[in-house]
């Protein structure tokens, strides 16, 4: 009796939560209408036009007042944002606010990881805890819509903004941008500590020919259903409030003109009912592009495709007038365009709540807010070698020699797309060694080079003699975080500068060598892995870098992070990456082939598959790989049955032992693969992971519920095919235990 009515009270409950949600969102639906009434058809462009707010002038005062603008991008003084707004709601005729943006990506003051960084923690949780501080902070400041989370799919090191991505797999890169846009957003776009958060760059950015920022791509539709598209449509089924339109051209299309793109699939297909922004001046761009020929018809274009927001170029403001009176864009496409932005306003709460207070207490960098990114950085480093234990340093450790030019790089180790993180609040490795742990050991610093790519190698005899006397050399290389992001891409991945000579020196000297690799990318760092005794990847970790890397060298934490992101051992391997198709001639075996072959071979490709003569066929890492101080051991992977329905969900058990000393996490991954479909498949597909913390000693069972429909893929259509599967549980993309299952209709 007691159950059923808590079970009439929860139903009351819930009744009453969806009536009102629905009762505001037609309250919101009213105002937007009858303020659109309201406008003249000047106003409504001004709506659609967002305008840089970098040294605000006289000028943009009068048209704020004027009604020439919807948003502004780059602002963060907080007086001065209410002094804007103010104009915008008192000084223009409807005073309609404005929305004010800027790219908040991995941090506002307190700076997380880089996304790349918070990927290998394959945790949803750090990542929205990250979204949640950065919002906190950046709201405060008037800040409400931020330009992330980027959910490019990204397969080549070479291109620089893979730093602010989540990396090559569609299913991790969902499940973070997903738990990144509930952190911006919060519950309620209406709290004043929400965000807007935007989906970018849609579409396919991330797979630029040859890594080069800005250009071409070429995703024919299967692959950009089933690769490229998934996130941003969990994204819009998470409620994203944006999406950001790409710079590439897909196929000879620039997103920022493309009716399929934004109006056949954004609004009809997946009901977004938010706001389309343009990235930078991309609207414009279509004219280099060679896709119009002037302002005129790029606006013409984006405007027809669904676009409602111009980022900075103004074709919008000084041409859609005139193509209304030309009649060949109708007042329905504006009012439409303009309908979302101002729901946007609305759901956001600015017109009811549009200043921010000056006077509240701060939360930057607030401990409950550094702690947050301590945790982000520990559990997005990845050891990737540890050769006889050298780590954690041992307690009989007398003297440690740091070495490197990251060690004490406080403005490198925050990353790429940091506005507003300051240097002088973030801890460095070396700073961090000697507050925590300089009162044990006696810590050495030769910087040795100033910087990554610094080729100076005069101090090189006077480190080597420190490391000589020292008990363990930790050298700190990598990439300054202005190699990396957007407009940074590069063609060489190997360490710039005489790191290498530096890491080869200090590898002759006798003293165990640990090398921490802070980098934006996947660098080619085969052979400094071969010199040194233990590798960490430490990304560009943030604010709290230094302290979270402090803490793993001496086994306080016991590193947990995977990588999102396959390592190439050169760069002429690359687009390499691990759910690549199968191919007629599977490559076989990591053999590199080159120096058999006998002079004049007559031409034979008996025996050959698909790899490189000179390379092999594995990379230097394969995704989801990383190690920890501890050891783990899977067994009895378990299948619910042999058989299911496509609506049916299959319960995998397995066994995880930690077989070693230390208390560990280890994240087990689930991989399926389709082996015969209507057209072909990748090799394999990870399709679940867990974090699961094991004491030594422990065993413990863990339980992945897959969806059979979580096996579909697109062929003209989301389909569930009948046929054989196979599964693989373990702690990378390539080592597991393996079982067979087949879909019945
Ligand atoms: C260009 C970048 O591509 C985009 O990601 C960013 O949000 C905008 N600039 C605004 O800064």
């Amino acid at each position: 009796m007691r159950k059923l009515l808590f079970f009439l009270i929860g139903i009351v409950l819930l009744g009453t939560a969806a009536c009102s949600e629905s009762k505001e969102t037609n309250q919101i639906e009213d105002r937007v209408e009858s303020l659109l009434s309201r406008m003249t058809l000047e106003e409504k462009i001004g709506q659609m036009n967002q305008l840089n707010g970098r040294n605000p002038d006289e000028k943009l005062m009068s048209r704020i007042r004027n009604g020439e603008v919807g948003s502004l991008l780059n602002i963060e003084q907080p007086e001065l944002i209410n002094e804007i707004q103010r104009i915008a709601l008192e000084e223009s005729r409807l005073g309609i606010p404005l929305l004010i943006a800027r790219d908040v990506i991995h941090g506002y003051k307190t700076i997380f990881p880089i996304p790349l960084g918070q990927a290998a923690s394959f945790n949803p949780s750090i990542v929205g805890t990250g979204a949640r501080v950065a919002a906190r902070e950046a709201t405060q400041d008037g800040i409400r819509w931020t330009f992330a989370p980027m959910m490019d799919i990204s397969r080549d090191p070479r291109w620089g903004r893979i730093a602010e991505s989540f990396g090559e797999d569609t299913y991790l890169t969902t499940k973070l941008s997903s738990a990144m846009i509930r952190g911006f957003q919060g519950n309620d776009l209406k709290n004043p500590s929400s965000m807007a958060a935007c989906a970018k760059h849609f579409i396919g950015y991330g797979a630029v020919e040859g890594g080069k920022d800005y250009n071409s791509t070429y995703i024919p539709p299967r692959q950009l259903r089933n690769v490229y598209l998934p996130p941003f449509k969990a994204a819009v089924e998470e409620g994203v409030a944006t999406i950001m339109t790409s710079f590439n051209s897909n196929d000879g299309i620039p997103p920022s003109g493309d009716p399929w793109l934004l109006t056949g699939i954004l609004r009809d297909e997946w009901k977004f009912d938010g706001v389309v922004v343009s990235d930078w001046a991309s609207v414009k761009e279509m004219i280099a592009h060679g896709f119009a020929e002037n302002g005129k018809e790029a606006a013409l274009k984006a405007v027809n495709a669904g676009l409602d927001m111009e980022m900075v170029s103004e074709c919008y403001f000084t041409n859609i007038k005139d193509l209304i009176n030309e009649g060949k864009v109708s007042e329905k496409t504006i009012d439409d365009a303009v309908r979302n932005i101002l729901r946007l306003k609305l759901r956001l709460g600015l017109f009811d709540n549009p200043y921010i207070s000056e006077e509240d207490p701060r939360v930057a960098y607030s401990k409950e807010h550094l702690d947050a990114a301590k945790m982000a950085a520990e559990e997005s480093m990845v050891l990737l070698k540890n050769e006889d234990q050298t780590l954690p340093i041992s307690s009989v450790v007398k003297t440690i020699c740091v070495v490197g030019p990251l060690a004490d790089a406080p403005h490198d180790q925050m990353g790429t797309w940091v506005f507003d993180g300051e240097k002088e609040k973030t801890i460095t490795p070396l700073k961090a060694l000697r507050q925590l742990y300089g009162d044990k050991v006696n810590i050495i610093y030769e910087p040795t080079l100033k910087y990554s790519r610094d080729k100076d190698r005069s101090k090189f005899s006077k480190t080597l003699a420190a490391a000589r006397k020292s008990d363990v050399v930790i050298a700190f290389v990598g990439e300054e975080s202005i190699l990396s992001g957007e407009a940074h891409s590069l063609a060489d991945l190997n360490l710039r500068g005489a790191q290498l000579e530096l890491i080869s020196a200090l590898s002759e000297a006798g003293t165990p060598l640990v090398t921490v690799v802070m980098a934006g990318r996947p660098l080619t760092i085969g052979t400094e892995v071969e010199l040194s005794k233990s590798v960490i990847y430490a990304w560009h970790p943030g604010t709290m870098g230094g302290p979270a890397i402090a803490d793993i060298l001496f086994g306080k934490t016991v590193p947990s992070g995977k990588l999102p992101v396959t390592f190439p051992k050169m760069v002429g391997q690359i687009p390499v990456f691990y759910n690549h198709n199968s191919t007629g001639r599977p490559a076989r075996g990591t053999e590199v082939l080159i120096d058999d072959i006998p002079l004049e071979a007559r031409q034979s490709s008996l025996g050959n598959t698909s790899y490189y003569l000179d390379a092999g066929f594995d990379p230097l890492f394969h995704f989801g790989y990383g190690l920890s101080y501890t050891s783990f051991e899977y067994s009895d992977l378990n299948l619910s049955n042999s058989s299911f329905h496509p609506s049916d969900t299959l319960r995998v058990s397995v066994q995880l032992s930690n077989t070693g000393d230390f208390q560990g996490t280890e994240i087990v991954q689930l991989y399926t693969a389709d082996k015969s479909a209507s057209v072909v498949r990748p090799v394999k597909e990870l399709k679940g992971f867990q974090r699961v913390l094991v004491q030594p000693g422990e065993t413990k069972d863990v339980v992945f519920h897959l969806p059979m429909s979580e096996l579909s893929f697109w062929n003209d259509g989301d389909v569930v095919e009948a046929g054989e599967f196979s599964i693989m549980v373990g702690g990378n993309s390539q080592e597991g235990l393996f079982s067979d299952f087949s879909i019945i209709n």
